[in-house]
């Protein structure tokens, strides 16, 4: 496969959880081996919903990226950095802003859905609005080709190529069509049998302890319809083979047919899936706790990925002006 430059970003949300883990971050570990890449911090993004309350912007940045590190991201690899490092991202956010018809940023589906969602807090503002044009600013100051996001995501990308394509039709070829590339892995269920979120509350942490873990497969939805011990279950509907099938891949097959043939509890599945998950989760936390000694260490890799970061976005920059006529 061809070498691309890949960007991606993540809004600060604080320690990660076991979906953002096999989704967003499972993919970038990868595509770190084969590909250069950028990855961001999305503190803007943040704003764009979470003006209100900042306070704990600094501590879940550090948070998440102490994460990021944990499961495998190498800050020698990878450019790993703060968007409002890069003003470069706020430049070309505005010099994009010209040539985008409004039409085009109301109809971006997430905009009507979250309006909605996040009912309770004013969104009514400019910001929020633009902040999928901000997202192909970001995409965009690195001329990246290849953009790994969540299903939710790709409307982002739509809007990205259409500005691309206006924008090269109008001052010349500068930026190339990015493609939007999804996780390999499929949504994860929570502990409640919706999605795993954050803001569900149903999720289990990255760097949840052991007993923690335990607890939160207990609670987990099995198939509805295996109420005694002895009827038959189906694995295919229930969330705690999801994780079997994750992070048990190779003892899943056996234990479906167990599951099917009544020959394996409920509660004996889920003590086998917690003790799999700890067994999976302790090098992460092994290597979390030897990152947290070093209080400075997240601060210094993204001062070292921002410079980086502008290095490229600012050559980028140069060939806007110049394309603009600025
Ligand atoms: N908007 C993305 C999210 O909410 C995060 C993000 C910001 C992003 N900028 C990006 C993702 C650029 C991909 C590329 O998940
Ligand atoms: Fe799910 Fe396991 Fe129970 Fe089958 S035995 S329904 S796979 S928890």
């Amino acid at each position: 496969m061809d070498r691309q430059r890949v960007l991606s970003g993540m809004r600060p949300t604080g320690r990660l959880h076991l979906g953002n883990w096999m989704g967003a971050l499972a993919s970038w570990v990868e595509l770190q081996e084969a590909h250069e890449c950028f990855f961001m911090v999305a503190d803007w993004h943040a704003l764009t919903t979470g003006y209100q309350d900042t306070t704990g912007l600094r501590d879940n940045i550090r948070e998440m990226v102490l994460d990021w590190l944990a499961a495998g991201l190498d800050p020698e690899r990878s450019v790993l950095f703060r968007q409002s490092e890069v003003k470069e991202h706020a430049e070309l956010h505005l010099i994009l802003s010209m040539v985008t018809p409004l039409s085009w940023l109301e109809r971006v589906p997430t905009y009507k859905e979250q309006l909605r969602e996040l009912n309770g807090r004013d969104l009514a503002t400019y910001g929020f609005l633009g902040y999928p044009l901000l997202q192909a600013a970001d995409i965009l100051a690195y001329r990246a080709t290849r953009v790994p996001v969540g299903e939710d995501q790709l409307p982002h990308l739509e809007l990205t190529r259409e500005v691309v394509r206006r924008f090269n039709h109008l001052f010349g070829e500068v930026f190339p069509e990015p493609a939007g590339t999804l996780h390999r892995a499929a949504v994860l269920p929570g502990v409640d049998g919706r999605k795993m979120s954050k803001s569900y509350g149903n999720f289990i942490a990255l760097t949840a302890d052991p007993e923690e873990v335990r607890t939160k497969v207990q609670a987990m939805v099995t198939d509805p319809r295996r109420i005694h011990r002895a009827d038959p279950g189906r694995p295919e509907v229930c969330d705690v083979f999801v994780f079997h099938r994750l992070f048990n891949a190779e003892n899943a097959e056996q234990i479906a047919a167990d599951c099917r043939g009544a020959r394996i509890g409920c509660v004996q599945c889920k003590k086998l899936m917690a003790a799999r998950l700890n067994e999976v989760l302790e090098p992460v936390r092994r290597r979390r706790a030897a990152l947290e000694e070093d209080p400075e260490l997240v601060e210094r890799i993204l001062e070292a990925g921002a410079v980086r970061a502008r290095r490229e976005a600012a050559a980028t920059l140069r060939l806007v002006r110049q394309a603009v006529g600025l």
